[in-house]
């Protein structure tokens, strides 16, 4: 039995697939690069927006036709099975099986009906124990980086937002759990880990979040932690000290902030007003000179007016974010905010993000240029493409460094190199080996 999954979505997500891959590996299935050569594909999916639900739908498409040309399993996993349960059976009569997201481990159970010819099986069921999933099961993909989740699900309830439907709500794993699967992956190799949960700063397995943060550091042979994401209402004083003091702690923060308008926060339920967010912000205090800082935007939300949008802007001015990204606003099945009037035309929602990305994209270059002349460490992370020994890596503010050697130059992969920044462009950093 060959698989094949394909993934979209968060580093949950991906982490998801991790797991499942570990799963059927377990069972002796071997895992293959494209869905060509599977006997089964598991389509492991995001429901987060439209437009990530229109790829799984296109790539259903695609593989009924190569189900009609020979045997294949078709399994949907991830948040869209979670969100649209049996009605997927309905619109992709294609599909043998749906694995929920708090599911996981019934995965070899349902693979093994639908190998006995078993039609339409469904596990959507809320497992108590799916946050402890045993973490030596996962295949991780060779990254430079393991994803570790920390938490599952979310508490809060954003009225854009799938996630709680698709999630269910908060469960942490104890923190014993993690710093004991940190060792297991630093005894394996790995020297850099991201911590992983919808809101990591509410963790809630025995100890703060910030408090994990220095247990995991704690660590020998660890060298970063990163960690996504944070809600800004959850984001504490302590946990700022730890970022900005703990030398483990990769210097980067992403703290969403959606909108700067407070009618549309409180609109979106997001709990906090802007003025509130860059309190939070402010608990950096002069170790934030030396972060990279990241949000996320959602523009048009529903009644979303020029006046809310210029405020959008203005926190864009104001914390100039090394990085950011942006969406237009995503109708989502069974969410609050499908309850509010949203009146405004498409072509003024895509003006609005194309104005707020170009202006993202020169703050990004200015953050970037900064960087010239620094001399930073950096994990190499792959091989470019061509002949000319080009590298990719990535420093602890999560700039990407393209790193030219010259040909048959070998570098250590998921090794941490000591560079020099050379030269800065709007996407990535370029430099040199010191
Ligand atoms: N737990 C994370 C969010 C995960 S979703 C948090 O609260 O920060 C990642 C991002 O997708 C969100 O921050 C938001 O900007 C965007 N998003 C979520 N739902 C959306 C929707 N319905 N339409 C557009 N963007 C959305
Ligand atoms: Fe969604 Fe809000 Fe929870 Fe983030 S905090 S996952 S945006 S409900
Ligand atoms: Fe998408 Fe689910 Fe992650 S909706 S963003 S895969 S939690």
């Amino acid at each position: 039995m060959k698989f094949h999954i394909q993934t979209w979505g968060c580093q949950m997500n991906d982490h998801d697939g991790e797991r499942l891959a570990g799963l059927l590996a377990a069972q002796g299935y071997e895992s293959v690069a494209t869905s060509e050569e599977a006997d089964l594909v598991l389509l492991n999916t995001c429901s987060i927006r439209e437009k990530a639900v229109h790829k799984v739908y296109s790539e259903l498409g695609r593989l009924r036709m190569e189900k009609e040309q020979r045997p294949l399993l078709i399994g949907v996993t991830g948040c869209l099975a979670q969100q649209e349960q049996a009605a997927l059976f309905k619109r992709a009569p294609q599909i043998d099986f749906v694995l929920g997201t708090m599911a996981l481990k019934q995965l070899p159970s349902l693979v093994e009906q639908a190998m006995e010819g078993k039609k339409r099986l469904m596990d959507t069921n809320e497992y108590p124990d799916n946050h402890l999933f045993p973490p030596e099961v996962a295949r991780r993909r060779s990254t430079a980086k393991a994803l570790v989740t920390i938490t599952e699900g979310c508490n809060h309830a954003c009225t854009y937002c799938i996630v709680p439907t698709t999630r269910g709500v908060e469960r942490s794993r104890p923190w014993q759990d993690i710093v004991a699967e940190v060792k297991g992956l630093v005894a394996r190799g790995w020297k850099e880990v991201e911590l992983l949960g919808q809101n990591v700063n509410s963790f809630a397995g025995g100890c703060t979040f910030a408090e994990l943060l220095d247990r995991v550091a704690e660590v020998d042979g660890l060298e970063w932690i990163r960690f996504t994401t944070s809600h800004p209402m959850n984001f504490t004083e302590a946990l700022a000290k730890t970022l900005v003091t703990n030398p483990k702690v990769a210097p980067f923060l992403h703290l969403p902030v959606q909108s700067g308008s407070n009618t549309v926060l409180r609109r979106m339920r997001r709990e906090y007003t802007i003025e509130q967010y860059l309190e939070r912000l402010g608990y950096l205090g002069e170790g934030k000179a030396k972060l990279c800082l990241s949000t996320d935007f959602i523009v048009g939300f529903p009644g979303e007016t020029d006046d809310d949008f210029e405020d959008t802007m203005k926190v864009l001015e104001t914390v100039r974010y090394d990085t950011s990204f942006s969406f237009i606003y995503s109708p989502r099945p069974g969410t609050a905010s499908l309850r509010l009037k949203d009146d405004l035309p498409m072509a003024v929602k895509g003006e609005r993000l194309k104005r707020l990305q170009a202006r993202q994209a020169e703050l990004s270059f200015e953050s970037n240029k900064r960087f010239i002349g620094r001399d930073v460490k950096a994990r190499i992370e792959s091989h470019g493409t061509g002949e000319d020994g080009f590298w990719l890596a990535r420093t602890g503010e999560w700039k990407v460094v393209h790193l030219a050697t010259g040909p048959g130059r070998e570098l250590p992969f998921g090794e941490l190199v000591d560079l020099r920044i050379t030269d800065a462009s709007p996407h990535f950093l370029a430099a040199e080996l010191v």
